[in-house]
């Protein structure tokens, strides 16, 4: 029954069932549907920092994000310049992807890794249940390498997949590279001291697909985390709800915004901006009407460089709060199942 949904996203008998890998405990299930939105994340133009070359208003613009970020750490980017048709291209290519049978999108499993297609891998955060959701991810520094991966599933024929996420890639890249310099003009530091962690930045692309699921109310299509890198660059079903954060200790549901790309803060950001602004706990909820895509790009440090905080941010009132680290450092402690930063493994004080 599990591979029927996954395969078609659909399922035909309407008494059916949650299996029972999926059913989480009563505490970690979502009692905020998919569609009861909170209103009110910012919105951020990015058409204000490029356009603009009066002081005043690019000030006023750095701000607004500074504010963003602290209240919500996540907002909706528009005017961000990616063009319409490599978005398209890669929706498409990856609706292609998911819609194969399970046993070809297999041939681009690999085990213990959660590189390639996955499904029914990784557990939901501190149990042993099941995520409502299947996977494609290619990651590298700085190129994604996905063809390894597609290949596999499309011997012959993963050339317009393969393109489709390499143009994705290099565009949100750029992005990424735009949205990193404000991020230092609102922390006020030199960018000097980001350099070495931007020469090579490791990224990873990563298409989600959430089948409908019989009983959304007992499961998640993504358990509660915060994403390890800088910050991701989430591409949301315009027209399907799912994306859920937590804020002021309550989880809210974002509706999504047509056309844009929605921030959000990584554990990265957290530790180099000593804690002024923090990475954003979030999950995805499923829902028993539409099945629902998105498309993750995160943007992390250069894998090899020390991860450290400015330290013009270091001061009397603010002393360090974190060591510093390495990407490995950062694997090896969300390997250890304690996934946050916040949990302090990284910090000194
Ligand atoms: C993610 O956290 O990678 C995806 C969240 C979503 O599907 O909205
Ligand atoms: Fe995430």
């Amino acid at each position: 029954v599990l591979d029927e949904f996954i395969k078609t996203g659909e399922y035909s008998d309407s008494d059916c069932r949650l299996p029972e890998q999926y059913i989480l405990p009563e505490q970690l299930c979502p009692q905020v549907a998919y569609n009861s939105y909170t209103e009110g994340t910012p919105v951020i133009d990015l058409k204000s920092f490029t356009m603009s070359d009066d002081q005043s208003t690019l000030q006023n613009s750095i701000e607004e994000v500074a504010k963003a970020l602290k209240e919500w750490r996540i907002f909706h980017v528009i005017n961000h310049g990616v063009r319409k048709e490599v978005i398209q291209a890669l929706r498409a290519q990856t609706a292609r992807l998911f819609k194969l049978p399970l046993a070809q999108k297999m041939l681009g499993h690999v085990t213990g890794s959660m590189l390639g297609y996955s499904a029914n891998e990784a557990t939901v955060t501190d149990c042993q249940k099941l995520p409502w959701s299947e996977a494609f991810t290619v990651m590298g520094s700085p190129e994604l390498h996905v063809r390894e991966y597609a290949s596999k599933i499309w011997p012959h024929d993963h050339d317009t997949f393969s393109c489709a996420c390499e143009e994705y890639g290099s565009c949100f890249r750029q992005l990424a590279e735009q949205i990193m310099n404000i991020l230092i003009n609102v922390l006020e530091v030199d960018p000097g001291h980001f350099e070495e962690l931007r020469k090579r930045p490791l990224v990873a692309l990563h298409p989600n697909h959430y089948p409908i699921c019989p009983e959304p109310d007992k499961t998640l299509g993504l358990g509660p985390h915060t994403d390890p890198g800088f910050f991701t660059l989430l591409l949301l079903d315009e027209n399907v709800g799912g994306l859920q954060i937590e804020k002021d200790g309550k989880w809210i549901a974002i509706r999504p915004l047509k056309d844009a790309i929605t921030y959000i803060t990584g554990d990265c950001i957290e530790v180099t901006s000593q804690g002024r602004y923090k990475a954003v706990r979030h999950r995805a909820v499923t829902n028993s009407k539409q099945p629902r895509s998105s498309i993750s790009f995160m943007y992390a440090p250069t894998p090899t460089a020390t991860i450290s905080c400015p330290p013009e941010l270091i001061t009397e009132e603010q002393p360090q709060i974190y060591r510093p680290f390495t990407w490995d450092d950062i694997l090896a402690i969300r390997k250890s199942r304690a996934t946050e930063i916040h949990q302090g493994k990284l910090r000194i004080i």
